[in-house]
């Protein structure tokens, strides 16, 4: 029997990370993968779209969680997990990224004795206030395996204490997602349907709590991006945290900038690609731009993936209005070309689970 390595997904920011993974672990056929579902996104367009559009396997487990505070989300998804690893006692557990489902399942699968994986590890904003940053620094420091995206991983890892042979630089598994939609991407022309004209307009997402939880904050960030919109049109697919804020807003996002609903991922990556500019607080839209070659204005005060720009096309512009407003007015004037840090070169899931099947067999043997 294939050692059994049971995959973690919760939100959406984690379904383009396990697709190549599941993918990859069938191609080399050393281990059996198998998906759970949490369930914390649950919306059809945070979720199943995602499963569809990038043929990911239907989960064998749902948890079916959902919405909750930070501490009920996290201990439902414990009490729910745990009788399922003690029935089915995997090899290992993967988790991905940083959310609550990633260090719920970490913790309880390491207090079982299950080793866990971690892919995407080592990122370090070093801004303890963001829950994302917490979630990063528990699950590196039970993890058995630290599968790093960038170098600055190695270091942060490194200076906590984790030790090297736990550490693998394999590269970034969002990137392998990324690589492998471009054609279907171009196919389905997104910009064209929305009547969008190539390089002439920008995309924007919004969704970090520092960022959307507070309206009048909120409110103060969308300025220079409303004075944006009067030049060239804005698309905002909108996160449904970042909806509830906005319809308490007098002035909502405005007439200059374009509301939607979340999109598709083959969708959101054409209209990425064709855009003269990109405006986000979230992480991997700071990769994936990089690799696109456009213009990403990150509207936060830390990044936690530095290569993207010392090596990439990204801009930090902080969260006040003037600072966003020259940083867009820099990031406009700046010529960007698409870059590939080192090994974001769709290869990062196969090295993954070549590592992972090297170890768990070498211990079954
Ligand atoms: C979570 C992750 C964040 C990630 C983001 C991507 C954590 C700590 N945060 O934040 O790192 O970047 O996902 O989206 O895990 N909601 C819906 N439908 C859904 C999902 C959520 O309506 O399918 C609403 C709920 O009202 C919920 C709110 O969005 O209260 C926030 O969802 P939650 O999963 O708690 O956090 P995110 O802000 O999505």
């Amino acid at each position: 029997m294939k050692p059994e390595v049971l995959m973690v997904a919760g939100a959406r920011p984690n379904f383009m990370k396990i697709a190549p993974v599941a993918s990859a672990m069938r191609g080399d056929g050393r281990l059996r993968g198998t998906i759970l579902h949490t369930g914390q996104h649950y919306d059809r367009e945070m979720s199943e779209l995602f499963f569809e559009q990038l043929a990911i396997p239907e989960p064998e487990i749902r948890l079916g969680v959902g919405s909750a505070s930070h501490a009920l989300q996290t201990a439902e998804i414990m009490t729910r997990i745990e009788p399922v690893l003690l029935e089915r006692k995997p090899a290992a557990v993967l988790v991905v990224g940083d959310v609550n489902s990633t260090i719920a399942s970490a913790l309880v699968a390491v207090k079982l004795g299950i080793p866990v994986a971690h892919v995407e590890a080592g990122l370090r904003s070093f801004d303890r206030t963001m829950p994302e940053e917490i979630n990063r620094v528990l699950t590196d420091a039970i993890s058995t395996w630290l599968f790093v995206t960038e170098r600055s991983g190695l270091e942060h890892l490194a200076t906590e204490g984790i030790a090297a042979d736990k550490v693998h630089f394999t590269g970034n598994v969002m990137i392998d997602t990324l690589m492998r939609c471009r054609e279907q991407a171009a196919k389905v022309d997104a910009p064209r349907k929305m009547g969008l004209t190539p390089k002439g307009y920008a995309l924007m997402t919004l969704h970090r709590p520092s960022n959307v939880d507070e309206g009048s904050r909120l409110n103060a960030m969308l300025d220079p991006i409303r004075e944006l919109g009067k030049s060239m049109p804005v698309i905002f697919p909108v996160h449904p945290r970042t909806r509830k804020i906005l319809e308490g807003l007098s002035e909502g996002a405005s007439d200059t900038i374009r509301m939607c609903e979340p999109l598709g991922y083959v969708e959101f990556l054409g209209l990425m690609s064709q855009a003269k500019l990109v405006l986000t607080d979230s992480g991997g839209i700071q990769e994936e731009t990089t690799v696109l070659g456009v213009p990403c204005v990150t509207l936060r005060d830390n990044t936690e993936r530095p290569v993207t720009l010392i090596e990439g096309t990204n801009h930090l512009a902080g969260t006040a209005p003037d600072g966003i407003r020259e940083t867009i007015r820099r990031a406009l004037t700046v010529p960007a070309e698409p870059r590939s840090p080192e090994l974001w070169d769709g290869r990062a899931a196969e090295r993954i689970v070549d590592v992972l099947a090297s170890d768990l067999l070498e211990v079954g043997a």
